[in-house]
């Protein structure tokens, strides 16, 4: 039998997905390539390299169809995805242009023609396109989360802003899922705190119950901390051994503590360089991961070298 369990598994996600028992992960956080930005090496079955948004969408679809069978009945999808611009003169979208190809070397696609089928300088909207596709799907689309980053890649345009930012989906496979908002509390700022104080004093003579709000308001009763907001500001990190675009470990690190108990079980079906499977340790979860290209495995043994710390489920 298989073990599945805190290692990764080599091929392409969606022939090892199926292959997976049912159930058997409790949360899925992952960041597909995206559309047409880079070259992982991968051969025929890469995703990333369709020619058509629509080609993208269809492909990722087939493979979270499979997530969501491996993925317990109150699992959840944390889905970072980023967005590219039609640029028919060039292979699928331009984000990043000779920037990228500066930043990640021989990896950036060797651009060849395609047809998008959008005109030239349009945001393909890929995000959307494929939040809206998992939802027809069945999926429970419950939150855009804006990745906003303080680092952006640099830009040489002047006829729009440059890109700060992408999303992280937050998809669930079930109404009632597990989600654990007090593992990802944020503190809340000074000036708030000494206007609720205020607010709560003020209400201490009138017939209200000190602490206590109406509707939006009522969960302030903690005064230090609040539910964690939708816009999360980090910075990204280059994986030093990586040529490619690998999450900042703070930016799953809220994921995975929301999304999986300890000793939970972590699924990534587009593993990379390993980020998902160090985070899931250093957490004390268990961890699953997917590559299409063997040669990464070197940048994940590296990572993943420390002695799995995982408990087991209570
Ligand atoms: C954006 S990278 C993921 C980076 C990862 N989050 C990290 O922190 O290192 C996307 C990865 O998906 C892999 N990939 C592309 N198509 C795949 C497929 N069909 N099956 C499995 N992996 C695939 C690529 O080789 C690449 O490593």
């Amino acid at each position: 039998m298989t073990n599945w369990l805190n290692q990764c598994h080599f091929g392409d996600c969606l022939e090892t997905l199926r292959r997976m028992p049912d159930g058997i992960a409790q949360a899925c956080v992952t960041s597909p390539p995206y559309f047409g930005l880079r070259d992982y090496s991968g051969g025929a079955a890469e995703i990333g390299k369709e020619k058509t948004p629509a080609e993208f969408v269809a492909a990722l679809v087939a493979v979270f169809q499979e997530v969501k069978r491996v993925l317990r009945d109150d699992g959840t999808l944390w889905l970072n995805i980023g967005d590219s611009y039609a640029n028919d003169g060039k292979w699928g979208g331009s984000s990043g242009g000779k920037h990228a190809q500066a930043l990640h070397g021989n990896t950036t696609i060797g651009r060849g023609k395609t047809q998008t089928g959008i005109k030239p300088k349009n945001l393909i909207g890929i995000p959307w396109r494929l939040a809206f596709a998992l939802q027809d799907d069945g999926w429970i689309l419950r939150q855009e989360i804006i990745w906003a980053k303080p680092n952006p890649m640099p830009e040489s345009v002047t006829d729009r802003c440059t890109k700060s930012h992408e999303s992280i989906f937050l998809l669930a496979k079930s109404e009632k899922y597990y989600f654990d908002s007090g593992a990802i509390k944020e503190a809340v700022a000074p000036s708030s705190v000494a206007r609720l104080s205020q607010d709560i004093e003020q209400q201490a003579g009138s017939d209200r119950v000190p602490g206590k709000t109406n509707g939006a308001m009522k969960a302030v009763g903690d005064l230090e901390q609040r539910n964690k907001r939708s816009v999360w500001t980090v910075a990204t990190t280059p994986y030093k051994g990586a040529h490619f675009a690998t999450f900042p470990t703070a930016l799953i690190e809220p994921c995975i503590l929301a999304g999986a108990p300890a000793g939970g079980v972590v699924l990534d079906p587009f593993f990379g360089s390993g980020t998902t499977g160090e985070v899931a340790q250093q957490l004390g979860r268990k961890f699953i991961g997917c590559e299409l290209n063997p040669a990464y495995q070197a940048l994940q043994d590296e990572r993943l070298r420390q002695p799995s710390l995982c408990l087991e489920a209570a």
